[in-house]
């Protein structure tokens, strides 16, 4: 962060009470908008800055990762997501973002090594499981089990040393899929299967969602590759509401299980984590080929409020660098398990022509996102769409420790505290029931 142009923004303002005059710095970052510095704002002029929703406000600086909607970019620690996504395996994306720099050999050799041995949990945290509904939401499993395991791993929760942060980090994004992938076996009623240390994260993850005691599971590798991408595609994404909501929890101090635990809580909602799962439910609404004409008519009229799931995106305004990629992973897929009869796929890839081709799609920059194709994937690869937030959770896990970690290590750091526009009533004096009536 610097201010090495000594650029500043003057303010004058003339508000009821009088008028007021502020001098703030501009910052500029390495890439990207520069910002204006407001947190004097409050001494040189009485007041706040206002921004519900954050749209205009950039609340911290980090070095993880950078995003250009406008143009389609998105890089972590400054490498395009098309060359990681091609070339990178999660785990070792997972490295780059927590360490800033890809791992040698040698380091990504004792990554592996290490955090294949955080696979395993206390095996106490298995009554846990027993505690929930059989019909409990995975997400609800999962945001659980992951606060409850700050009861176990006290000796990480001193952060403010290096090496329990470091700790923490990594079992976190090694425990996580071992919970993810119980809280599924528990909804469905099968035993759990117990991490295998010797295989890579993604061929690990699917074992322990598919394999069954007796039944000899053998990982496809064209499937584990697509698991892979669709982690790697999700890793991160620059402070959106869950990784905010990290950060702001971990500003108190808060213990790590607890803030990636508020993270998961945030991704839940279908504003955030939950579009994919809506893409799909909508293919199921719409059946076949054949309810797609009366589907559009509805899209595009205006005041139906039906809009097409798994398209359009609110930060990448001509192109999803991320559905890119997943578009020819989901065609790889289709290939591998001969699923191009499946009427749903066949349905969705209809509606993906349709919607490069119709003018009022093409007119407005809407194609299918990320979410419209990794629902796609996933449904392919035998996953529950009751699943695809928990999977989404499994590869944020990466970007929220890295993030935490960040926030732990800024000597600028301080308790997030916005404050507000008051709009409540004035001061007035307490009436006793009894005059009330
Ligand atoms: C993601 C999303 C919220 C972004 O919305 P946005 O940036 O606010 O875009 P706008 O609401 O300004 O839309 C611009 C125009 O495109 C239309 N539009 C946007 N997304 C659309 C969609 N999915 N289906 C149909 N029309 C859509 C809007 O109606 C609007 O049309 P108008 O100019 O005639 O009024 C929106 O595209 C959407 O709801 N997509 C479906 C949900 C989804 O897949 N979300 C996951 C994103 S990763």
């Amino acid at each position: 962060m610097e201010n090495n142009k000594n650029t500043s923004a003057s303010l004058h303002v003339e508000s009821a009470t009088g008028a007021a005059g502020a001098t703030l710095p501009v910052l500029d970052g390495s890439m990207g908008p520069s910002v204006i510095d407001v947190r004097t704002l409050s001494q040189q002029t009485g007041m706040f800055s206002f921004d519900p929703g954050f749209g205009g406000t950039a609340a911290c600086t980090s070095s993880i990762t950078f995003i250009d909607g406008d143009e389609g970019v998105l890089l972590h620690r400054g490498y395009p997501i098309e060359e990681l996504a091609l070339n990178a395996s999660f785990t070792e994306t997972a490295y780059l973002l927590l360490y800033g720099a890809l791992p040698t050999s040698a380091q990504y050799h004792d990554f592996c090594t290490d955090m294949y041995t955080h696979r395993m949990l206390n095996e106490q945290i298995r009554n846990f499981f027993n505690g929930f509904r059989r019909d409990a939401h995975p997400m609800a499993i999962l945001c659980g089990t992951v606060a409850a395991l700050s009861a176990f791993y006290n000796d990480g929760l001193d952060v403010s040393r290096a090496e329990a942060r470091d700790l923490s980090a990594r079992r976190l994004i090694a425990k996580i899929p071992t919970i993810a992938a119980w809280a599924y076996k528990y909804t469905i009623g099968e035993p759990f299967i117990y991490p295998d240390e010797a295989m890579p994260f993604s061929e690990n993850f699917l074992h322990m969602l598919f394999a069954r005691p007796g039944n000899h599971y053998k990982v496809n590798p064209v499937l584990a590759r697509a698991m892979d991408r669709i982690l790697i595609l999700h890793a991160d994404h620059e402070q959106n509401a869950s990784t905010t909501t990290v950060r702001l929890v971990g500003s108190t101090g808060a213990n790590p299980f607890a803030c990636i635990s508020a993270g998961i809580a945030a991704l839940w909602g279908p504003a955030h984590g939950g579009a994919n799962e809506a893409a799909l439910a909508m293919l199921e609404s719409i059946g076949t080929r054949e309810g797609i004409p009366a589907f559009m008519e509805k899209v595009k009229d205006r005041n139906s409020g039906i809009r097409l799931m798994g398209f359009g995106h609110r930060v990448y305004k001509n192109f999803d660098p991320r559905a890119k990629i997943l578009q020819a992973t989901c065609h790889e897929v289709i290939e591998e398990l001969g699923l191009d009869r499946d009427p749903l796929l066949d349905l969705a890839m209809e509606l993906e022509r349709i919607a490069t081709e119709d003018e009022y799609f093409v007119s407005r920059g809407l194609y299918p996102n990320v979410d419209f194709y990794s629902g796609l994937i996933l449904k392919a690869l035998g996953i529950p769409t009751s699943m695809f937030t928990v999977l989404f959770a499994v590869a944020r896990t990466v970007g929220w420790v890295s993030q935490w970690k960040e926030m732990s290590e800024d000597p600028a750091g301080r308790i997030n505290r916005p404050r507000q526009l008051y709009v409540g009533e004035k001061k007035r004096s307490f009436t006793p029931m009894k005059d009330r009536d």
